[in-house]
């Protein structure tokens, strides 16, 4: 006789997803992106409250409240301590639940490819990446300080600007700055023309459709741009992509370089590559953001890396400004 092999449960020292997080987890990623659309978020960390007015909004408000991110009042909402966490990162949210998730969708038609041309949504990964970079209003401020407190004004360019959140901010802090700002995203850069129009802030901020991926061939928009008055170049979370389909990280940069000869000061910010074997070991967004980029077969790069393409090219540190854990803004000079 022998004797029956006991079904034993191997547990992970780590903690694992539940069926219930799977599930649970979209329809509250849906439920944020809905608030957020309706303004709800701005209006909450505004330490204002809501009052939901059809049974659609009662009902997101309600699930809301079951997710633990709102408490009911009488007849309005406010935000409990994990619904402030949320509202304040509710552009990581988007960017997943919206922005990637196209390409995330294509998974099911590409087993046998290599990789998945990224299929994103570009106004709501411009609209994440802007609400991202808004949470931390002192790397703004630092960047900022820095371009004001320059001798004599010049002109800063962001590559890659989206929708030109990042732009208008520094514009705030640097009131004698010119900024030019580039995307390859078309109507994003008409949609955000208007919107610097309605600010008035045309005079001293220039979009220009077009890539910024140094090719053979310098890209058309650059004939239309003074090269010689740019003083700081600025990218934020492109360079990864630019240099991965390109030859590296410093090519990259050393084409930025050529274009814009007088240069004094680069501010580059990127997701660093963290990997570990469990999703949970991670801090949260960098196995999704490891993930996607994987998928489409965009490399992620090490600060190592970046740090020595950085010391390749003569530039120094002056200011790391972590965000995140793996989000990091890097002020550099030439040294
Ligand atoms: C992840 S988003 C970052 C947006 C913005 N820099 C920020 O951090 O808020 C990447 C941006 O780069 C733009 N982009 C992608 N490839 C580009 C290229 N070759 N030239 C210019 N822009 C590009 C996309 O349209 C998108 O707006």
């Amino acid at each position: 006789m022998t004797a029956a092999t006991p079904l034993v449960h191997t547990r992970s020292a780590v903690a694992e997803f539940t069926i219930r997080d799977v599930i649970e987890g979209q329809t509250a990623g849906q439920l944020i992106v809905a608030a957020d659309d309706w303004g709800w978020w701005a209006t909450l960390l505004g330490g204002n409250t809501i009052v939901p007015t059809t049974g659609i909004q009662q009902a997101v408000a309600v699930g809301l409240v079951r997710a633990g991110f709102l408490v009911r009042r009488n007849h309005s909402y406010h935000l409990t301590h994990t619904g402030h966490d949320v509202g304040k990162n509710r552009g990581f949210v988007r960017c997943a639940v919206r922005g990637w998730e196209p390409t995330f969708r294509k998974l099911s038609e590409a087993a046998l490819d290599e990789f998945i041309p990224a299929a994103t949504e570009p106004g709501e990964v411009a609209r994440a990446c802007t609400d991202i970079a808004r949470r931390r209003p002192e790397i703004f401020a630092g960047i900022g300080a820095a371009i004001a407190a320059d001798e004599t004004p010049g002109c800063t360019i962001d590559l890659g600007c989206a929708d030109s959140g990042r732009v208008q901010a520094l514009a705030a802090i640097a009131p004698h700055e010119r900024f030019l700002g580039v995307d390859i995203e078309a109507e994003v850069i008409d949609e955000a023309t208007t919107v610097l129009a309605g600010l008035g802030l045309t005079d001293r901020v220039t979009l220009l459709a077009g890539s910024v991926q140094p090719e053979a061939e310098p890209p058309a928009w650059l004939a239309r741009v003074d090269r010689d008055s740019v003083t700081t170049a600025m990218s934020f979370f492109l360079l990864h992509q630019l240099a991965s389909d390109g030859a590296g990280i410093a090519a990259v940069l050393r084409g930025w370089m050529e274009w814009f000869p007088n240069v004094r000061r680069l501010v580059i910010g990127d997701g660093y590559l963290l990997e570990a074997d469990q999703w949970t070991q991670q801090p949260w967004f960098s196995p999704t953001y490891e993930i996607y980029h994987t998928i489409t077969g965009v490399q992620l790069w090490t600060q190592q890396e970046y740090e020595a393409a950085f010391a390749e090219l003569g530039w120094s540190v002056t200011r790391r400004m972590e965000d995140h854990t793996m989000l990091v803004t890097t002020v550099l000079e030439r040294g």
